[in-house]
């Protein structure tokens, strides 16, 4: 019998089949689509869990709430259960875990950036970096394969890259990742502004002198809390800045490299924004320690290098 013939292009296009088209080789193509599985889980979670506290700390010293517990879980599940990862870090859990050191890839997450905006609705997510190879410390963020999140808001969307662009899916009603917007870019200028950490300002003249420059040129203000929704926010309008930079508070500003810096800047260069910690871009620094954190400067690459230049001023 002569091979079957390419299935059509349907009209809806799942998550699995833009990863096939887009060449993802076929172990990410199922790593990814069993994080998407994860996702769901967790999307359900959230809209059936209460938002009260776990009663126990993570290893930033921050207090858990039962969703960031309950989220890390599932995705733990799905990573140990998928078979294809050699190890994880979670942003909820000191030690890198090893699994099973032959098999292809390491991953790092954030299971629920935002989580203490889960009482006020806000729109919160997972972060993913993936790494080929089976260690995480030494790696750079540059040396990613794919990275991805998923926004739980009014509606629950996962955006990915694995280099070849960054594709946005909506969740259906029956539980399907669909495409809704594929290769999304960032335009160099910003017309909307997102000033994290902004208690810096105290001791940080220079992150005061950029305030005031952001107020007198008038740009918006686009500030949610959870770095997932603002930089989902640049991403979807196509321009933007967002920055998160030091004060006495967090020396390095509060982000974290490994869990939320590394993976947002890989999504951002795919859409043709950029990221820096004020001096050098945040793919080439290295990860000495998965409780790593960095000041971060991402979004429209001019508003990127203007930001950079105002704070190393004195
Ligand atoms: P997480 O919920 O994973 O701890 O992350 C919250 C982070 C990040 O999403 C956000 O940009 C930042 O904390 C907000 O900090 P401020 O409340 O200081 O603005
Ligand atoms: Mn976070
Ligand atoms: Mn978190």
């Amino acid at each position: 019998m002569p091979p079957a013939p390419y299935c059509p292009v349907p009209s809806r296009v799942s998550l699995n089949a833009h990863l096939y088209r887009s060449g993802a080789p076929d172990q990410l193509r199922h790593l990814i689509n069993d994080i998407g599985r994860a996702a769901k889980y967790i999307q359900f979670a959230i809209r059936t869990t209460e938002a009260g506290l776990a009663g126990t700390k993570n290893q930033f010293g921050e207090e858990q709430i039962k969703l960031d517990v309950l989220s890390d879980q599932i995705i733990q599940q799905n990573l140990w259960e998928s078979r294809l990862v050699s190890c994880f870090s979670s942003e909820e859990m000191e030690d890198v875990v090893e699994i099973e050191s032959r098999n292809p890839y390491a991953v790092v997450f954030d299971p629920l950036d935002g989580s203490s905006l889960v009482d006020a609705n806000f729109a919160i997510g997972s972060i993913f970096g993936i790494y080929e190879g089976n260690t995480i410390i030494g790696r750079r963020p540059r040396e990613q394969v794919a990275a991805l999140y998923i926004i739980y808001g009014p509606r629950t969307l996962l955006v990915y890259t694995i280099g070849k662009g960054v594709h946005e899916f909506i969740l259906n009603e029956v539980g399907e990742f669909i495409l809704l917007r594929e290769n999304l870019g960032v335009a160099d200028a910003a017309k909307n502004y997102s000033p994290g950490n902004l208690r810096a300002v105290v001791d940080t003249p220079p992150y005061r002198n950029m305030m005031n420059i952001w107020l007198d040129e008038k740009l918006t203000l686009r500030y949610s809390g959870a770095m997932v929704a603002d930089i989902h926010h640049i991403i979807s309008k196509g321009q933007g800045v967002f920055a998160n930079v030091g004060g006495s508070k967090y020396p390095q500003g509060k982000l974290r490299l490994v869990f939320e810096c590394g993976p947002f800047s890989f999504l951002m260069e795919q859409a043709g924004g950029s990221s820096s910690n004020g001096k050098d871009a945040i793919m080439d620094i290295m990860i000495t320690a998965t409780d790593q954190r960095t000041p971060i400067i991402i979004g429209s690459k001019t508003e990127v290098d203007r930001v950079c230049k105002v704070l190393s001023s004195k």
